[in-house]
């Protein structure tokens, strides 16, 4: 994904487009780029950081109050200026910029090229450039109309055009889009952090929807000129979430959040005095939901571990069939979706393009579906018949770990919710419930710990193959454990069933190579020590996550990470903190950029 970021007003453009930039710079850095209107259409653009944007910027700053500005995850061609945005066309000085995809770019192009267009680039957005250009008689709004009438696939468009230096067109299908409404000035951008340090009052474009703006005011309209009423809304974001304070990365700001985070999740839903769970979002679908005969639990990535210890947990506590599929897998397969199905959609972003496919695939064979998301108001969040949101605020790691949290709380919430309506008693619940009132000071107590943790990771920072296994609940925890090392250290890590190892991976065990095991005292505490035991008599260094007060461990592991005693269900909420600590450790000891790991973007909106 991109960022795209857009400003028409008083101010100079230049200096505000590159905050926002730099504040979205989680959703892609691989080239940045500008366009100012100014009599004239300036444009700039390089590969790398935005940091490289703006010192090139310092040389000889653009001036004028109307711009665009980009910055780019690569999807079509590679990362060159050439590819970078704005593009323009090749008549009418017009340039645009673009977050996501276009399907039938390939056939338009082509079209294009035989009516004599000359491309520069390799990219899908130049595509819409030159069709705007076609359109174009003197008014930018109609032009991009017509043009997105033709086009199929996803976008967020901003589009200046040297004929008309007093307007600016934005427009969305599929991806996000949000115009702050100033005192006589927009800021347009994929993502409310680009926005909230000018105005808090904000209003989202729909799908197939285009704004014109100019300082004077705005109109919003359908691609068939038919003119709608947007609700300008309060932008519920504070600087403060979206700012570095005292910690040098997001990604060590984030993790050491959860204890609020998590409380935020926790605040007005669980009821300890009547042992019930009250979710809003889904509230209404209660008696739809209790006579489900199975639930399908997808994601990608961290959500994919956050939605298999759902199943985990809707198994076990709510007693009804769940499995869990990767979306990219579930949505190419021609799924069976008995009647009774319901699927569970979990994402950060609720941008992600597999799970969004997924989803829809689902709905379409007739399945309810709930979205467990962060991002209020994304699509997932807009397309699903009911959800429940994470509440952690807004994550800018490119790694994920609040989410991932927040997504397992909430399951864990959706679970208690139905098995409450099902067959759990009232006391369980109770019990349930005052734990999980616990955890947030329970991970204030596994966060004092990383002095320790850092220590313990210098020692094994220069090993190249790692092992991280669990059992239970605390299997999709190793896979988390093994994908946050290797996504921002770029150490190879593999995470699996601990009794899995056996069948294979025990071959790689070599002298000194280290092999996570998550150990807390749950009910298979007595394998996971075989397993260790396996793995030690071939040379592995252990290192083991365990329970307070478990003295036993530390005869069996070369170093341990205690976590307080939970019960099992809810132990990944705090056996996964350490791990994301000694990935941050790893990557930072190894000189990583850890909030822009390399080749990542924050959302995959791509397949
Ligand atoms: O926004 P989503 O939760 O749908 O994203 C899913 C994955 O792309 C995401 O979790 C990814 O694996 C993260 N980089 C993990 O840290």
């Amino acid at each position: 994904m991109c960022g795209i970021v857009a400003y028409i007003g008083s101010n100079p453009a230049v200096p505000l487009l590159l905050e926002g930039l730099k504040r979205m710079e989680y959703r892609g850095y691989d080239s940045a780029g500008v366009a100012v209107l100014n009599g004239e259409l300036q444009v700039v653009k390089t590969v790398g950081r935005v940091s490289v944007l703006e010192d090139r910027l310092q040389e000889k700053p653009p001036e004028g109050s109307v711009g665009i500005g980009h910055t780019r995850w690569a999807t079509h061609g590679d990362t060159t200026e050439r590819n970078a945005h704005p593009h323009t066309d090749d008549r009418n000085g017009i340039a645009i910029i673009h977050n996501g995809t276009i399907e039938n770019y390939a056939s338009l192009k082509t079209a294009l090229q035989e009516r004599g267009h000359k491309f520069d680039s390799e990219t899908d957005t130049e595509v819409i450039a030159m069709l705007i250009s076609e359109f174009y008689d003197g008014d930018l709004e109609k032009a991009v109309q017509a043009a997105l009438r033709e086009v199929r696939g996803a976008y967020a468009i901003a589009v200046l055009c040297e004929n008309e230096p007093d307007t600016l067109v934005v427009a969305r299908k599929g991806s996000p889009l949000i115009i702050g409404v100033g005192a006589s000035e927009f800021v347009v951008a994929s993502d409310p952090t680009a926005i909230v340090a000018h105005t808090t009052q904000a209003f989202e474009l729909d799908d197939y929807q285009v704004c014109k703006l100019t300082r004077e005011g705005f109109r919003t309209s359908t691609l068939d000129d038919v003119s709608v009423t947007p609700k300008i809304q309060q932008l519920e974001l504070d600087l403060e979430q979206i700012e570095l304070g005292s910690y040098d990365t997001f990604m060590m700001k984030e993790i050491f959040e959860q204890p609020r985070s998590l409380s935020t999740t926790m605040r007005g839903r669980l009821d300890k005095r009547d042992g019930k769970v009250v979710l809003g979002g889904i509230g209404p679908y209660a008696r739809e939901l209790v006579r489900a005969r199975q639930f399908l639990m997808t994601g990608q990535g961290t959500a994919y571990h956050a939605a298999l210890i759902g199943e985990y947990l809707l198994e076990d506590l709510a007693k009804i069939p769940a499995k869990t599929e990767y979306a990219s897998e579930f949505r190419y397969r021609n799924p069976i979706i008995v009647d009774g199905t319901v699927i569970v959609a979990v994402s950060q972003s609720g941008e992600t393009a597999d799970t969004l496919a997924a989803l829809r695939e689902a709905s379409d064979r007739g399945a309810l579906s709930i979205g467990v998301v962060n991002v209020v108001g994304s699509s997932i969040a807009r397309e699903t018949d009911a959800g429940v949101y994470l509440r952690v605020g807004p994550e800018i790691g490119v790694a994920s770990t609040k989410a991932f949290t927040g997504q397992v709380l909430t399951l864990m919430m959706l679970s208690l919710f139905m098995a409450r309506r099902k067959f759990m008693s009232v006391d369980t619940c109770q019990h349930l419930i005052e734990e999980l009132d616990q955890v947030p000071s329970y991970i204030e107590r596994i966060l004092e710990s990383d002095d320790q943790i850092r220590t313990v990771t210098e020692k094994y920072v220069n090993q190249e193959n790692w092992l991280f296994l669990g059992r239970g609940y605390n299997y999709p925890v190793a896979l988390e454990g093994a994908l946050k090392l290797k996504e921002i250290s770029y150490i190879h890590a593999e995470g699996m069933p601990a009794a899995e190892m056996k069948h294979g991976p025990i071959a790689l065990i070599t002298d000194g190579m280290p092999v996570v095991f998550i150990a807390n005292q749950g009910p298979q505490y007595d394998k996971v020590m075989l397993n260790i035991e396996q793995v030690k008599s071939r040379g592995g260094r252990i290192i083991a996550v365990a329970t307070e007060g478990d003295t036993e461990i530390r005869k069996h592991a070369d170093d341990v990470f205690f976590v307080p005693p939970i019960s099992d269900p809810l132990s990944p909420l705090l056996t996964v903190i350490p791990l994301q600590l000694l990935a941050c450790h790893a990557a930072m000891l190894r000189g990583h950029d850890v909030d822009k790991p390399r080749n990542l973007a924050k959302s995959v909106t791509v397949e």
